[in-house]
């Protein structure tokens, strides 16, 4: 094999994408320029990323970039990879507020920066402060941030001792210790995805600290579990109201937004 055909027409796995990877083109042009010869070169870094994809590694580990909502971001083995269903947290947060207002919003473990970073570039009046435990994981979100955003080291909230908001979002690790889904998620950091037996000690945390964070009115906004929902509810009840909940595109339930009691 050594023409782009010859690798469209075999049944690797992700070939169109790791050639557009390799030669730095489109998929329209792979198709126009099919019978390419590859250099030796480029067919070995090929080869490296056939390898490394048959091995379970997730495509965008190899190219270490990712697409969500209107951005590209980095991502690295410390971080997890920006998952669709958390452009749910970005329409809801998106109409909260007016785009003048001078808002200020908390992302709780931020990861590679999407959500923060995706809010303050779509409304630059909004103040965003981002947090994450990962010291990496920090590294590679002020790596991808686009407008004047404050990055800080620390568990949850202690980072932003005495600072209010008007909005505290987050899309926490909240799967079970034990899951057995974790076996298809190992090459992800695990302290992103897992959050004690029950997968709920991130989001316990954060919806028992979010009330001496907020400002009067303030919403908190989470992501969960699919299976997660009512127990959220419940654990929310003493100190929110007008309690709202989502579905994502699976139609599976998703996230929560709730607003601090008077
Ligand atoms: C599910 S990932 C979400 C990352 C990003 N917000 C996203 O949506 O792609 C959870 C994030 O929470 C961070 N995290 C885990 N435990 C934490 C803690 N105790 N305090 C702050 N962040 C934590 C992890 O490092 C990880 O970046």
């Amino acid at each position: 094999m050594n023409t782009i055909q010859d690798y469209l027409s075999s049944d690797t796995i992700d070939i169109a994408l790791l050639l557009t990877l390799v030669l730095n083109k489109n998929t329209a042009e792979l198709i126009t320029h099919a019978d390419y010869c590859l250099t030796s070169a480029e067919q070995q870094t090929l080869q490296k990323f056939i390898q490394q994809r048959a091995d379970g590694t997730p495509f965008s580990y190899i190219s270490g970039t990712k697409g969500f909502y209107h951005l590209t971001f980095k991502v690295t083995t410390d971080t997890l990879i920006p998952r669709p269903e958390t452009e749910l947290l970005i329409d809801i947060a998106l109409t909260l507020f007016s785009k003048d207002t001078a808002c200020q919003i908390l992302d709780l473990g931020t990861g590679s920066g999407i959500i923060a970073i995706t809010l303050a570039d779509k409304n630059p009046h909004w103040q965003v402060v981002a947090t994450d435990y990962s010291h990496a994981a920090l590294e590679v979100a002020k790596a991808n941030a686009t407008s004047n955003i404050q990055f800080a080291q620390g568990s949850w909230f202690e980072p932003v001792n005495k600072q209010y908001f008007d909005l505290i979002i987050s899309n926490p690790p909240y799967i079970k210790e034990n899951d057995t889904h974790l076996k298809a998620l190992t090459f992800e950091p695990i302290s992103a995805l897992t959050a004690g037996q029950d997968g709920l000690s991130g989001l316990r945390i954060i919806i028992n600290n979010a009330p001496s964070h907020l400002n009067k009115n303030g919403y908190l906004l989470l992501e969960h579990g699919y299976d997660q929902q009512a127990t959220i509810i419940k654990l929310l009840a003493q100190n929110f109201t007008n309690i709202q909940t989502f579905k994502d595109y699976n139609q599976q339930n998703r996230a929560v937004l709730a607003q601090l009691k008077n």
